[in-house]
């Protein structure tokens, strides 16, 4: 059950809108040195500064000296790929079939996706992530595990079962028929239980026939309101390969746009090799893309363009893509994005990464009237953060002369360590002292 009339003090940081244009996002800050939340029954009442509230709350959770920010959303990770982070050596395709398939193939067993489902939200949890858009394999055990293991925390998950019926080794491939039958199951299912939804999820183009996407397109039609994730124009091999495949078409995204998966619950993680009339295409539909900076590094994939992004009035969000990503940790997967930047003559601020990390995640997914920031009725989901964990960080904090540069220290040198709680709907659901204790 969530608390109800929780009081917490701390300092605050959140954006109070929607931001347009990255010169917006500063006005939209706010940080609140010595603060108040007020929480009831999961959800936020509202945020004030302690030198102005009316009148003192009458239990107080003190958590003076911790940044308070809200939960970090993960717009797109694939939960059975936990396992096989830090695979060696090879680029997509390659590293699809030598390392991803095999291990996805375990996913038959109901026994291992309970386990690996409860594995994946700890980790979600001690990352200080509370919202993710969140691939399964083909098997719907996979969704089935994860959306139990999410209920019983009740974490704003989305998620779907894989979709494929070419180019992958024979016991992950399905039938569109049986694609479509076991998709619309999980559907009436899950989509709209508790804080869970439900995402159509075609692996890519290359591994969907014609007949597959359309009975994804089916789907999408008959379920207007749930979500569409895939992948899109990630590497350049993946890019020639979906040409030769659908000759017809004009390029990769219009594979998708075609059979009606555009739109604004789309979701299309990587977009790093993009031509022009496809970003305006992602524009036009409001459809989002997942930046996944440790991902698009680790396996070679190319440099994506934030200032295109904004140019083109695309939204995005941050992905960690385990396990072709390398963490978990949003701080860190912001640091990866900064160097990103750096190589493309990009100075991603502190403000802006925060913001992508958390409202700017939740309107990608759709879900900022939900999510995102302190805005009273909101869902009250937020990470307490310890500013300094470590001599080094301890120096460097002591050094730094505002918020911003805290913020973007702990994006520099942050990690799990800095994550002292995560509060998911109104309740601390991990607090890293009680993890240190158990282990
Ligand atoms: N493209 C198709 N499948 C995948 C996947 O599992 N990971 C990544 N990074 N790209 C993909
Ligand atoms: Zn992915």
């Amino acid at each position: 059950m969530p608390l109800t009339s929780t009081a917490i003090r701390a300092s605050f940081f959140d954006f109070s809108d929607i931001a347009h244009e990255p010169e917006a996002i500063m006005a939209q800050a706010r940080y609140i040195e010595d603060g108040v939340l007020l929480l009831e029954a999961g959800r936020i009442v509202g945020l004030h500064a302690w030198a102005s509230l009316p009148h003192l709350p009458s239990s107080l959770i003190d958590l003076r000296g911790s940044l308070i920010v809200p939960g970090f959303v993960d717009t797109h990770i694939h939960y059975p790929q936990t396992e096989m982070i830090g695979a060696y050596g090879e680029q997509l395709l390659t590293w699809l079939n030598q390392y991803t398939f095999p291990v996805e193939s375990q996913y038959h067993s109901a026994d291992h996706a309970a386990a690996m489902s409860a594995f994946f939200l700890q980790q979600l949890l001690a990352n200080g992530t509370t919202s993710a858009l969140v691939f399964g394999t083909v098997h719907p055990q996979s969704v089935e595990a994860l959306f139990s293991a999410a209920e019983a925390i009740d974490m704003r998950l989305i998620a779907g079962k894989v979709m494929m019926d070419r180019n992958a080794p024979e016991e992950l491939l399905e039938t569109p028929e049986q694609s479509y039958a076991e998709t619309r199951a999980l559907i009436e299912r899950w989509h709209g239980r508790g804080r869970l939804s439900y995402a159509l999820t075609p692996r890519f183009a290359p591994t969907s026939t014609p007949a597959l996407l359309k009975k994804v397109q089916q789907l999408r039609q008959e379920f207007p309101d749930v979500w569409l994730h895939t992948h899109l124009s990630e590497n350049p091999q993946e890019v020639a390969w979906v040409k030769s495949l659908f000759p017809q078409y004009d390029g990769y995204l219009d594979v998708y746009h075609r059979h009606q998966l555009t739109g604004r619950r789309s979701l299309f993680a990587h977009c790093l090799h993009l031509e022009e009339h496809e970003w305006q295409c992602l524009h036009e539909t409001d459809s989002a893309i997942a930046f996944c900076p440790t991902s698009n590094l680790f396996l070679g994939s190319g440099l994506f363009s934030l200032k295109r992004s904004w140019q083109q009035r695309v939204k995005i969000g941050i992905g960690t893509d385990i396990g072709a990503g390398t963490t978990f940790n949003m701080l860190k997967t912001l640091g990866e994005a900064y160097k990103v930047g750096q190589l493309q003559q990009y100075r991603l601020s502190a403000a802006e990464a925060f913001y992508h990390a958390t409202l700017g995640g939740a309107h990608a997914l759709d879900q900022h009237d939900k999510t995102g920031n302190f805005a009273p009725g909101k869902e009250a989901d937020f990470v307490v953060l310890d500013r300094a964990v470590s001599p080094l960080q301890q120096l460097r904090m002591s050094n730094s002369k505002d918020i911003w540069e805290q913020l973007f220290v702990l994006m520099t040198l942050g990690d799990d360590r800095n994550i002292a709680e995560t509060w998911i709907n109104g309740r601390a659901v991990w607090r890293r002292d009680d993890a240190k204790e158990q282990s």
